[in-house]
């Protein structure tokens, strides 16, 4: 196993639609295992294939907080099949370091997908896994929690990020 580089806002890779997995394989087992373990080290409580730069519809999500704890999920394929009420709370990304914005997430979801045997599954969720979810999955359709601030907002972060990120540089 081995932990990935993960990849930054404005990389493209993160806007792209990532690919359906079609074949539950070696290679695939591989991502998966470097997906958890950079996760882990970075630390953070999920994240898409995206953000390794494979464009595929895998995620990862781990929440073990003293709140709330859940054992580990890897999801192929996933899909958001209900949604209840709404909740604003505040996110951050591993692929935006450093800024983090109160975003509006349903309260609760329903997600189909498969496990890493390629088995379907359903995870019925509420509380931060069910933000995490979303989160991981809006990655999936090229999605950052960025792109869902008010345009305001979102435009005063994308000055305030790039100019660090050219400060840094
Ligand atoms: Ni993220």
């Amino acid at each position: 196993m081995s932990v990935l580089e993960i990849k930054k806002y404005p990389d493209p890779v993160l806007k792209r639609k990532a690919l359906s997995v079609e074949e539950v394989d070696g290679a695939l087992q591989r991502l998966i295992d470097d997906m958890i373990e950079t996760m882990y080290a970075a630390p953070g409580i999920g994240l898409a294939a995206p953000q390794v730069g494979e464009s595929k519809r895998v995620i990862v999500v781990h929440v073990k907080l003293k709140e709330e704890e859940h054992p580990l999920i890897v999801l192929l394929n996933p899909e958001i099949i209900e949604r209840d009420g709404k909740v604003v709370s505040e996110e951050g990304c591993l692929s935006v370091p450093g800024y983090v914005s109160n975003i509006e997430r349903a309260a609760a979801v329903r997600v189909r997908g498969l496990d890493r045997e390629g088995r379907s599954v359903e995870i019925e969720a509420e509380g931060l896994l069910a933000r995490a979810l979303q989160h991981e999955i809006d990655h999936l359709d090229g999605l950052l929690f960025v792109d869902r601030m008010s345009p305001i907002k979102r435009e005063f972060f994308r000055k305030r990020y790039l100019r660090r990120l050219k400060e840094s540089a």
